[in-house]
């Protein structure tokens, strides 16, 4: 990846600033669900004050009540608040977060019930993800809804990149079982900088039946973007130092990923069955 010369800043920046989300048709700019689709952001700066519990298992009941492939609710939520972290993980929630939900794909506990499951590494790798995935997003959705900030975080409780083994071992995780993220809540304690660059929709969609090849300008504008953003953002880290830092853990996450992914052997089935 090239550098970023000034002239580049200064365009990337620009992109950012004006890149927003499409306007709203009159008719719809009063609709709720919109709103905060168009107008949420990841927060990392949170205030001290609690969730009250009544108000934090609403959002759970959002994860809980999520769709899934065949209902089959392929998750399980690790909810943490400062203490239970702090004894968990031996550091504060990311972000002094009030509250934490390290969010699992989860294919063990339909094993109980379920003796004919595919039985598929990858499908249920991705079958499970998935269901969690959408899961997560609606407890982060649900919180935006209650003026509660979050931010999905690949990093957990070691500060690492996707660490499957580490996060198996500390919460005791059996096969089936594979930790994806963790979302931080809490009350904002920042307001949202600028959106990162997204791009448009004509990049990430097609109509014509089949596949279009990225376009490298497209493409390159982003980058920028996304270099210009950063240098902006934490001057003395720039978005290649992020890239490099997750790069250098990328073959431990991996390695964790297959040994996770790969591991459940048919003796652990039959035993669950
Ligand atoms: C699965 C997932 C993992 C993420 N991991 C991290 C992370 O480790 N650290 C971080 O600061 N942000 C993380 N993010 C937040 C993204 O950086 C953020 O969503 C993206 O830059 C777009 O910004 P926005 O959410 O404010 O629109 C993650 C988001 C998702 C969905």
């Amino acid at each position: 990846m090239k550098g970023l010369n000034p002239a580049d800043f200064v365009k990337g920046l620009a992109g950012i600033m004006t890149g927003k989300p499409m306007k709203l048709p009159d008719s719809l700019k009063d609709n709720p669900v919109l709103r905060l689709l168009f107008s949420r952001r990841s927060i990392r700066k949170f205030k001290e004050r609690e969730i009250p519990d009544g108000i934090f298992d609403v959002i759970l009941e959002a994860g809980r009540l999520a769709p899934s492939t065949v209902n089959l609710q392929t998750w399980t939520f690790g909810v943490f608040d400062r203490k239970q972290w702090k004894e968990t993980f031996n550091q504060m929630i990311p972000f002094k977060g009030v509250r934490a939900v390290v969010v699992m794909a989860d294919i063990h506990r339909d094993y109980t019930v379920l003796a004919d499951f595919p039985r598929k590494p990858l499908v249920e790798y991705t079958l499970s993800t998935v269901n969690a995935s959408i899961a997560s997003f609606a407890m982060n959705m649900a919180a935006e809804s209650l003026g509660i900030g979050s931010v999905m975080l690949s990093e957990t409780g070691k500060s690492g990149f996707y660490d499957a083994v580490y996060l198996k071992d500390k919460m005791k995780l059996p096969g089936g079982v594979f930790p994806l993220m963790t979302i931080v809540f809490g009350y904002p304690a920042e307001k949202a900088m600028a959106m990162p660059p997204r791009l448009p929709l004509s990049e990430i969609s097609f109509r014509k039946g089949t596949y279009k090849a990225p376009d490298p300008k497209v493409m390159d504008a982003w980058l920028k973007q996304m270099m210009a953003g950063y240098r902006a953002m934490f001057v003395i880290q720039s978005f290649k130092d992020k890239l490099n830092h997750y790069l250098a853990k990328v073959d431990e996450a991996e390695k964790g990923l297959r040994k996770t992914v790969f591991h459940v052997k048919e003796s652990f089935r039959k035993k669950i069955r």
